[in-house]
């Protein structure tokens, strides 16, 4: 089968290192892909908003099966472009990806469906959102509604904060569109999780659980990012915390969708934290997260690309997923700046080193080659991901092969796994 997988990050450089094992692929196209993506496939040089050139490249090629790693193509409705090209696409179709592109929409459907979530308020004026939050006590999250690649989120002690980020983002308008309504929350206490399924819209087939680190700093100080590591599986989903997300979440969330006449097919990814009173929805994703795709490939023993078929074919009941007991660490190696503005064109050295390493991969997510040599082009650079036969081995591993790397400027998290660890210890 030729298949083409959409994007060009870490996310994608783990489906295709993890189709590229699949024995009935024979040939994988990246768009665009990247410098690290490019030695397992081919890269073409269409970016993943270009959907009509996507499917014209799809057909071109005879592509069998087309894979969307970001969301942007799903919120632009590449999956009900391809289909009416007559194109297999994973993915869920525009309405579906409604479910990450406007916390609105989320909001709604959490309702409707009485899906544990934070208590809230959507505003389009900045009066009556400065009132709402005189009502509400500290600390105060106040989120752009639309996509800000997981920067929209500003979570601020003072109320005089909050004012200022209200006005940030609907009056200067700091997230552009996405910021045209705002959404203030109640603050939810507990420790996150990031739960992944695969679904064709009846049937859910849990993927294993994951922990990714939103800020940049070690213990959770500074902004968010687009996440500096994961690990799988994360022990704060316990089988009874798993249990409750299908039943209380998953369930009627799907049923939900169909209610809307969606029919989802594709990954949901629930954004948890799980407080003392059960899980509770913080957000949707219409895709795997990254990093959390990564150690969450790396873990996957059966082969991805039945599933990925058994969701579009609607057949998800008759398919299974087996995961190596062994856990996996991912640790993000950042360009300095990140996430604000970072410097491109660092070389990177040390990558030779780990070139057949046989307890982990290292995944790119923004490097070039130039000759020889790897250069940074991204503010997310490497997905350094490790296995292990316990936490501690696979913190460890992971650490020595990060100690391996290096360019001026690079910065990473100490503390990945820092939870799982603690937990192993109790
Ligand atoms: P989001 O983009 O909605 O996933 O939010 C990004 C991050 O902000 C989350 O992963 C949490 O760490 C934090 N966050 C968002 N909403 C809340 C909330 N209601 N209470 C506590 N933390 C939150
Ligand atoms: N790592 C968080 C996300 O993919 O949205």
């Amino acid at each position: 089968m030729k298949i083409l997988v959409i994007g060009g990050g870490g996310r994608e450089h783990a489906l295709v290192w993890k189709l590229s094992h699949s024995p009935r692929v024979t040939k994988i196209f990246c768009a665009p892909g990247s410098a690290g993506i490019g030695e397992l496939a081919e890269c073409v040089a269409i970016n993943p908003e270009q959907i009509e050139q996507l499917a014209d490249f799809a057909i071109k090629e005879n592509i069998d099966l087309t894979i969307v790693g970001p969301e942007l193509p799903l919120t632009l409705g590449i999956v009900d472009l391809f289909e009416s090209r007559g194109l297999r696409a994973f993915g869920p179709n525009k309405a579906g990806a409604q479910l990450e592109g406007s916390k609105a929409f989320t909001k709604e459907i959490l309702a409707e469906n009485g899906i544990p979530t934070a208590a809230f308020g959507t505003f389009t004026d900045a009066g009556a959102a400065r009132q709402f939050l005189a009502e509400q006590k500290s600390p105060y999250v106040i989120k752009a509604d639309g996509l800000a690649a997981g920067k929209g989120v500003l979570i601020c002690a003072t109320l005089a904060e909050a004012e200022a980020a209200i006005d940030e983002i609907l009056v200067r308008k700091a997230f552009g569109a996405a910021g045209d309504k705002v959404v203030i929350e109640e603050f939810l206490a507990g420790e996150e999780a990031s739960f992944m399924v695969l679904t064709d819209g009846e049937h859910i087939l849990p993927l294993a659980s994951s922990q990714d680190h939103k800020r940049i700093f070690d213990n959770d100080q500074g902004p968010n990012t687009g996440g500096m590591g994961a690990y799988s599986p994360a022990p704060v989903v316990t089988p009874e915390v798993h249990e409750r997300v299908l039943r209380e979440v998953l369930m009627p969330l799907l049923a939900g969708l169909k209610r809307k006449n969606i029919r989802y097919r594709g990954v949901i990814y629930a954004g948890l934290m799980i407080t003392k009173e059960g899980p509770k929805v913080i957000e949707f994703n219409a895709r795997f997260g990254d990093p959390e795709c990564q150690p969450i490939m790396m873990r996957l023993k059966s082969d991805l690309l039945p599933l990925l078929e058994a969701c579009i074919d609607g057949k998800l009941d008759r398919v299974s997923a087996d995961w190596h007991d062994e856990m996996a660490v991912c640790v993000v190696l950042a360009a300095q700046g990140y996430p604000g503005s970072y410097e491109k064109g660092k070389e990177i050295s040390g990558l030779g080193k780990l070139a057949n390493w046989p307890q982990g991969f290292v995944f790119h997510a923004g490097t070039a080659k130039d000759g020889n040599r790897w250069i940074t082009t991204g503010g997310r650079v490497l997905g350094v991901t490790a296995r292990g036969k316990s936490v501690a081995a696979a913190v460890a591993e992971v650490y020595r092969a990060v100690g391996q790397i290096s360019w001026a400027g690079m910065h990473y998290r100490k503390d990945i796994a820092h939870r799982a660890l603690s937990a192993d210890r109790s």
